[in-house]
């Protein structure tokens, strides 16, 4: 009997043994999948536009558009050149950069305002100068929408930081900018109207920071920008057309008179914020508060932005709690915890994270605040130990590679960790900013300082089916959503 006994232990005992290992393995340490391989020019975007896998499909629950980014191939705007040979969008990158950063201090700025608001100050606050200069050119992705009567196409940057959806208009009284389609023109349209100053929708611009005024009764408004510059729109009324079948009356929106040139391309933008002027809100009783998109590898291949429920998959998608924002504030913002480098946690206090994590489709590269940025970093760099770094050429990207001699690189997964528990690791495509084969820099960069809350860019969602469901207080990601 003591035999069996013995016997039978050894068998449960080790099995007891593994499961207490099985149960251990879920805390993060350094395992071999936490390394992932690719090759070099997986990295480096083509020079022709692929095939769109989601196209313009529709059924009643929801209305897919295609995004293209601003300066590939696939964009109406890329002047396509017959002796470039190079990358998509090689001379943009110091542009691009550039704005981010002005894009970023307009968040933060606006941000510090709302939380230093208190009631002493607050009557105080709504006659500072305007301030909703979320808008900052950088966007980068773009759709394509119709608006008027016949409708008109009209290509829009897709903006989650902002709300007030707007487009340059005739008569450009100041000035309008160069974009690829006609300059809308409301006096062509038969569903244009003008909003009247004395109307809740024109009331209520001034608590989402834009500077409301009145012409001949006429609702008007001034939104300034980071960068000092401002555009002058007229507030009103249109038919917004995103596909054939879903055409919304009444969308509010802005025709500017006056635009400065920042948004040079795309005629204007689309606002996804979480104010109620958005289109999310807009079009709640379509599609519920309910949009998602991929955001593609590269500036040659197409993502899409979906609005409403549909298209499959949706089982893989894993949640995330949306955090609560201040009224007028058109983030999303996330409860980011801890940050994985090769599956393993960073020695970061939660508290580092404690000013929220916007997540932004408008910032390019993810802004962290010094701290998690210098722990990443330092284990980005010990991971990476094998690669030869190279200085990099734009000072917001500091940790910069050579891969020129290499077929293919290992790079240790990186992952973002929410306070309910889900862990969402980037693409590789997330990871690195690719300038060129020898300047593959690591895609993120510091804030100023710890009290700043962190930004989670463009380059990070890349690949990502990103879901906003608004209605449900959550947003959810799922892997390899478009090429
Ligand atoms: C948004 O909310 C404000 C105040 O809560 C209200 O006055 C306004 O009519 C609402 N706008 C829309 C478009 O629903
Ligand atoms: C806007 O684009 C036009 C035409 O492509 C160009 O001439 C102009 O310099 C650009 N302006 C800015 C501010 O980038
Ligand atoms: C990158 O590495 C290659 C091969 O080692 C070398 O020839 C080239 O000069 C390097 N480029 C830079 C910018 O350092
Ligand atoms: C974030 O998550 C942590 C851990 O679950 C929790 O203690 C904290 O209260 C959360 N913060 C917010 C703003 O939800």
């Amino acid at each position: 009997m003591g035999f069996f006994s013995a016997f039978l232990c050894l068998i449960l005992c080790s099995f007891e043994n593994e499961f207490a290992l099985a149960a251990r393995d879920t805390k993060p340490h350094p395992l071999p999948h936490t390394t992932h391989t690719v090759e070099v020019k997986s990295l480096l975007p083509p020079t022709t536009c692929s095939p769109s896998t989601k196209g313009h499909n529709n059924n009643k629950a929801s209305s897919v558009l295609k995004v293209v980014h601003k300066h590939g191939p696939c964009s109406k705007f890329h002047k396509s050149s017959k002796t470039s040979t190079t990358t998509c969008d090689e001379k943009y990158h110091a542009q691009i950069l550039k704005q981010d950063q002005a894009r970023v201090n307009s968040i933060h700025s606006r941000l510090n305002h709302n939380n230093n608001k208190d009631p002493l100050t607050q009557s105080a606050a709504t006659t500072l100068p305007a301030k909703s200069g979320d808008v900052i050119g950088s966007g980068n992705y773009i759709v394509t929408v119709s608006l008027g009567t016949p409708a008109k196409q009209l290509s829009l940057i897709f903006d989650t930081g902002s709300d007030l959806t707007w487009t340059q208009c005739r008569p450009c009284l100041g000035s309008c900018y160069t974009q690829s389609e006609p300059i809308f023109d409301p006096s062509l349209s038969t569903s244009y109207k003008t909003i009247s100053c004395t109307t809740a929708a024109c009331i209520q611009l001034s608590s989402l920071g834009v500077k409301q005024s009145c012409f001949d009764s006429t609702c008007l408004y001034t939104a300034g920008y980071g960068d000092m510059s401002f555009s002058i729109e007229v507030f009103g009324s249109e038919k917004l057309t995103l596909t054939p079948t879903d055409v919304f009356d009444g969308f509010l929106f802005g025709c500017g008179l006056d635009n400065e040139g920042f948004f040079n391309g795309s005629a204007g933008l689309l606002g996804l914020g979480r104010s109620n002027i958005s289109i999310v809100e807009q079009t709640a009783n379509k599609y519920n508060r309910f949009f998602s998109y991929c955001l593609p590898s590269t500036s040659c291949s197409p993502g899409y932005l979906r609005f409403g429920k549909g298209g499959g998959s949706s089982n893989a998608v894993k949640f995330t709690t949306l955090s609560t924002v201040s009224q007028g504030d058109p983030y999303y913002s996330l409860n980011v915890t801890e940050i994985n480098v090769g599956g393993t946690k960073l020695p970061i206090s939660a508290s580092v994270f404690s000013r929220g994590t916007i997540i932004d489709s408008g910032t390019v590269i993810t802004r962290l605040p010094p701290t998690a940025y210098s722990a990443l970093r330092a284990a980005f760099l010990q991971a990476m130990m094998s690669y030869p770094l190279t200085e990099g050429v734009f000072d917001i990207l500091d940790t910069c590679y050579n891969f020129s001699s290499f077929k293919t690189v290992s790079y240790p997964s990186i992952s973002f960790v929410f306070g309910d528990g889900l862990t969402q690791d980037l693409d590789a495509t997330g990871i690195f900013y690719v300038v060129s084969v020898d300047q593959v820099c690591l895609a993120f960069t510091e804030n100023k300082d710890d009290s700043q809350g962190g930004i989670i860019g463009n380059v990070q969602q890349k690949r990502l089916k990103v879901v906003y469901d608004v209605a449900g207080g959550r947003v959810g990601f799922a892997p390899a959503g478009c090429p």
